[in-house]
């Protein structure tokens, strides 16, 4: 009973809130690929460069002071860390990891995924959760009368990027919720 319930509220809220894109994660989406194909030499104390992939402190760390460009958020063909792997998959002996001494290059969807990661602004678990304004739950209502309690994220131009209950964040246009929820979205992006 309990299991089913469960199935028609998900289901329920999939159909009503369609999960248009959901931001990609450090932790989640990236670091696997770097376990199997970087750590061997960047993690740890000793890692290469000081640049400790298994590390989410010491990457948010390199990411904030935009050291050595090596993450760039937002642009992947400036961050060394996208030219290097690329250059990875393109035998490049500038490339990372480095030829014949490491896994073997990262395939075309991890790269992909990395640069994707970068492109999306390098978002680290957590990240959505630094600002004073996140952790409050809101109603949002759409069109068609239909409520659910998520927590406001960003506002962007496809729409309103909410926080749902189990951390999955959802895009959902503006343009389908009410004026109500539309303005609660505008307030909580615009005022700081
Ligand atoms: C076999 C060891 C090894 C592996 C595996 C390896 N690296 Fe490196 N990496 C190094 C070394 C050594 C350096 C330092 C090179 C230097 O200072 O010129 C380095 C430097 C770097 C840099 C800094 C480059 C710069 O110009 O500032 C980045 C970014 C990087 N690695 C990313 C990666 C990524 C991502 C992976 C996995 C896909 C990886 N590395 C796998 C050995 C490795």
């Amino acid at each position: 009973m309990i299991n089913r319930l469960f199935f028609i509220t998900t289901l329920s809220c999939i159909l009503l809130f369609p999960v248009l894109s959901r931001a990609l994660e450090f932790e989640t989406d990236i670091q696997p690929i770097l376990k199997k194909k970087c750590y061997k030499c960047h993690s740890g104390p000793k890692a290469k460069k000081g640049l400790q992939w298994d590390s989410s402190k010491v990457v948010a760390e390199w990411i904030k002071e935009g050291k050595d460009s090596v993450i760039i958020p937002g642009n992947p063909a400036k961050s060394e860390m996208y030219i290097k792997v690329e250059q990875g998959t393109k035998n490049h002996p500038d490339g990372m990891p480095p030829l014949r001494r490491g896994d073997g290059p990262v395939s075309e969807g991890q790269l992909k995924l990395i640069g994707k990661w970068i492109a999306e602004g390098a978002k680290m678990a957590g990240d959505a959760g630094g600002d004073k304004k996140m952790g409050e739950i809101q109603n949002w209502t759409n069109l068609t009368g239909q409520t659910i309690k998520a927590v406001f994220v960003s506002l962007s131009d496809k729409g309103v990027v909410l926080k749902l209950k189990g951390g999955k964040e959802i895009t959902y246009p503006l343009s389908k919720l009410t004026a109500e929820s539309q303005q609660q979205a505008k307030k909580l992006a615009g005022g700081k």
